[in-house]
C-alpha cells in the first residue's frame, strides 16, 4: 500500500504576533522542531489508532475536505502542543502536503500556506497567515515588510487585510527558548486583544507601536545589528504585556533571561506558551530559565520548510 511521509517545522516569531492579525508587519523564522505525518489509503479514517471524530480532531475535521479518500494518518511531534511554536501550522502545512500527494497533485508553497492557513482560520477563528508561511516556506518570513525585507513570495487576503510574505535573509545568531509548561490556546487570546482593541484607542495604539518596532527590527535584522534586533524584541515584551498576553511565568522566565541576553520575549500568543532569548551565552540562559521554572533548549533557525521525507 501507497505511504507517504511529509513533514513541517515550527517557527518562533521574533516581532509583531498579535499586531500582525491586523495587517501589521511580523517575523517568524523556522526552528528544528517538527511535526511529522505519515499517511496511506484506508477504507476509514483514522488518526493515530483511533477513529476519526469530528470533536476530537477539529484541524482533520477540516483539512479532510482536501481528501480525496479516507486515510490512515500517524503524526510524530516534537513541538509541544500549545507552546507558542507553531505545532498547529506545522501539522496543516505537513498534513496538507501530504494529502496533495496521496491525490497526485502538486501544490505549490502559496496554495500550501493558504489552506494551512484557512484550517487555522476555521479552527481557531481570527488568525493571520505568519505561523502557517513560516512553516511552509522554511527558513525566515516576514509579512507586510518592506520591499528590502526580503524576495516575495506570496500575498494571502482574509475579510479587510493582505498579508505579502517575503522570504527573509537571517544574521548568524543564537536564540533560547524556554517553554513555561502552560497550555495556552491561540484563539482565546486573540479574541482578548481584539475586545480590548474594539473598545480601546489606547490598545490601538499599542497595535501601531508593535507595528513600527517590528519595521525597526526588521531593519535591523537587514544590517544584522543583533543589539538593536534585542533591543527591539524586548520593548515587544512590554508592548505585548501591556495588551494583556503575557503571564506571571512569561515575565520571570524573560527577566531571568535578560542578564545574559540582547533581548527576550514571549513568541506567539502569550498567556503561557514560550517565551525567546537572542543571546551569545545560550548555557548561562538555558541555567537562568531552568532555575526558574522553565524548559529551555537552544534551537537552530532557518530551517526547512514543509516536504515530503
Ligand atoms: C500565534 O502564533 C501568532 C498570533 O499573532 C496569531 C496569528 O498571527 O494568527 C498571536
Amino acid at each position: 500500500m501507497r505511504t507517504v511521509r511529509t513533514s513541517a517545522p515550527g517557527k518562533l516569531i521574533i516581532l509583531g504576533e498579535h499586531a500582525v492579525v491586523y495587517g501589521k508587519p511580523a517575523v517568524a523564522l523556522a526552528i528544528d522542531r517538527r511535526i511529522t505525518c505519515t499517511v496511506s489509503l484506508s477504507s476509514e479514517t483514522v488518526i493515530n489508532g483511533r477513529a476519526f471524530d469530528a470533536n476530537k480532531h477539529p484541524y482533520f475535521d477540516h483539512m479532510m475536505r482536501y481528501s480525496n479518500s479516507p486515510l490512515r494518518i500517524e503524526t510524530e511531534s516534537d513541538i509541544p502542543s500549545g507552546s507558542g511554536l507553531g505545532s498547529s501550522a506545522a501539522l496543516s502545512s505537513s498534513f496538507l502536503k501530504a494529502v496533495s500527494v496521496m491525490n497526485g497533485v502538486h501544490i505549490d508553497n502559496k496554495k500550501l500556506a493558504t489552506d494551512a492557513f484557512l484550517t487555522e482560520y476555521n479552527v481557531q477563528g481570527r488568525a493571520s497567515p505568519l505561523d502557517t508561511s513560516a512553516s511552509t516556506h522554511g527558513n525566515g518570513v516576514s509579512l507586510n515588510g518592506p520591499e528590502e525585507s526580503g524576495e516575495h513570495l506570496w500575498d494571502i487576503t482574509m475579510n479587510e487585510n493582505t498579508w505579502s510574505v517575503r522570504n527573509v535573509k537571517i544574521p548568524k545568531m543564537t536564540m533560547v527558548i524556554g517553554y513555561t509548561g502552560l497550555h495556552a490556546a491561540t484563539g482565546p487570546l486573540v479574541e482578548k486583544v481584539r475586545r480590548y482593541k474594539d473598545k480601546c484607542k489606547f490598545a490601538s495604539d499599542i497595535v501601531d507601536e508593535i507595528g513600527q518596532t517590528t519595521l525597526e527590527g526588521m531593519d535591523a535584522l537587514r544590517k544584522g545589528d543583533i543589539a538593536e534586533l534585542g533591543d527591539l524584541m524586548t520593548k515587544d515584551h512590554k508592548l505585548l504585556s501591556i495588551l494583556g498576553v503575557s503571564c506571571n511565568e512569561l515575565n520571570k522566565l524573560v527577566n531571568a533571561s535578560l542578564r545574559h541576553s540582547y533581548g527576550a520575549k514571549l513568541t506567539g500568543a502569550g498567556g503561557g506558551g514560550s517565551m525567546i532569548a537572542l543571546t551569545d551565552e545560550p548555557e548561562k540562559v538555558c541555567e537562568a530559565i531552568s532555575l526558574r521554572g522553565g524548559t529551555p533548549f537552544i534551537v537552530k533557525t532557518g530551517e526547512p520548510g514543509a516536504r515530503v521525507e
